[in-house]
């Protein structure tokens, strides 16, 4: 047994329909076999429990390991291509990277990239799209269990309007998803996705394919893109004789309380209404949409729908890993959306960045430290002298402290990562081998 004594804060109750920010310093959390048995104040529960050791991180906060429910694995070296819009972002930047995941040893060395740069921000879970390619998919999988990052992902599918070499058809879509998922499918702490790329990208058949999958392994998720640029939108209506864009997945059967669709950005009352009775949820990534121009997240259109929304980083078109800086983002852009807008506390932050991605996965037993959780967590702490060191001393309150870290936090901060109790160790600094491969390009 483990007693982790911290200051504390997480969102058992969501913030968005009454709950509050829970705080407690001097906190301590009891941890056995991976779960928290006990959480109380340190200093009772270190008298009441003969612990093995105590882990000692007053200094700075413990939140919630963060949940991100829409990242790219092939897009790590692809971030920062500023100045495009969607469309022209795919066919310069993230394609053309893309196509390099081809080369299984390219992609092992982009998976081991990638989960990296996940634990450096304190992400402990993601739903993570994956490549085109399955062997590419295989190393993701393979880094994500070597790693203990919670990932559930999948075979990105498309096909037409790409790239030839990221093209395939139903039939080997749905044989590859299957073996991909038989191997990874609810084995430790990975899960499969079923991952058509987008409307645009996916015709009719491949959608029912898809489909398929979908009702072939018992429990796999649904995760695509939906309405987040005008010219996209224009150009799914057009190919789909006008259909909605949540309708074309809806009526392939692939909308539930399983599927995750990032963006919607401009949504419909009425593809409101079909994401809330289907139960689905809405990646919301702002800084990817804010990098593209796509438009102002509508969030307080989705929470009068009844739309489930958590946060997503949207690497490579996002600008990084952290779910601080997508919940700093996500309150710029309520800000700047006028009457619009939905007045967002520190506590909705956090609440978008853990346990409502969380539930979105359905994680059940992860999203917030209450006994009984997993003890999945992001330990919080600044350098001495840091900005953000002197912001949290003169803090004056918990919610005070948490709005610090989501305005000044950054992957610098992060000073410890557990999933299931066990501490998450980010791969040994490669810098001199990353110059190399500069130099050589
Ligand atoms: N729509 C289809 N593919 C992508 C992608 O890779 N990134 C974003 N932001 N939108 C997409
Ligand atoms: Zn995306």
């Amino acid at each position: 047994m483990t007693l982790f004594r911290a200051t504390v804060l997480d969102t058992p109750q969501n913030p968005f329909t009454g709950g509050a920010l829970r705080a407690e310093s001097d906190a301590g959390l009891l941890v056995r076999d991976g779960a928290i048995a006990d959480r109380g104040a340190f200093a009772a529960l270190a008298a009441r429990y003969p612990v093995d050791e105590v882990v000692d991180l007053r200094d700075g906060l413990l939140l919630p390991g963060f949940v991100d429910t829409h990242v790219h694995f092939p897009q790590v070296r692809a971030i920062g291509g500023l100045g495009m819009p969607l469309l022209q972002w795919l066919e310069r930047c993230a394609l053309p990277e893309e196509a390099r995941l081809a080369d299984r040893s390219y992609a092992e060395a982009v998976a081991a990239d990638f989960v990296d740069g996940l634990v450096r921000a304190g992400t402990t879970s993601a739903l993570v799209f994956g490549a085109h390619f399955a062997p590419a998919v295989d190393a993701l999988f393979v880094e994500a269990s070597r790693t203990g990052l919670r990932v559930t992902g999948g075979l990105v599918v498309s096909d037409r309007l790409l790239r030839e070499e990221l093209l395939t058809t139903p039939q080997r879509a749905y044989d590859e998803g299957l073996a991909l998922a038989r191997r990874w499918h609810s084995t430790g702490r990975t899960r499969y996705a079923v991952t058509p790329r987008f409307s645009l990208s996916c015709g009719d058949g491949l959608l029912d394919s898809c489909r398929s999958l979908l009702s072939d392994v018992e429990g796999v998720f649904v995760t695509s893109h939906v309405n987040e640029n005008d010219l996209e939108i224009a150009t799914v209506a057009g190919l789909f004789d006008g259909c909605g864009y949540v309708d074309t997945y809806d009526r392939a059967g692939l909308l539930g309380r399983r599927s995750v669709l990032a963006h919607n950005v401009h949504p419909t009352d009425v593809e409101l209404r079909c994401l809330a009775d289907r139960g689905a949820t809405v990646a919301h990534c702002p800084t990817s949409n804010a990098a593209l121009g796509s438009g102002l997240f509508p969030l307080k259109r989705h929470l009068a729908a009844g739309v489930r929304v958590a946060l997503g980083s949207d690497v490579g078109a996002g600008t990084g890993f952290c779910l601080l800086k997508e919940g700093l983002q996500a309150y710029f852009v309520q800000q700047l959306s006028g009457g619009d807008g939905v007045p967002l506390a520190p506590a909705h932050l956090l609440y978008l960045a853990t346990a409502a991605g969380a539930e979105a996965l359905e994680l059940a037993d992860v999203g917030d430290l209450g006994v009984g959780r997993r003890f999945d967590a992001v330990w919080l702490r600044p350098s001495a002298g840091s900005t953000l060191a002197v912001a949290l001393r003169h803090a004056a309150d918990a919610d005070d402290a948490l709005a610090k870290a989501f305005a000044l936090g950054t992957p610098g901060d992060v000073a410890g990562v557990w999933v299931d109790g066990g501490r998450l160790t980010p791969a040994p600094l490669a810098e001199a081998a990353a110059l190399v491969d500069t130099a050589a390009r």
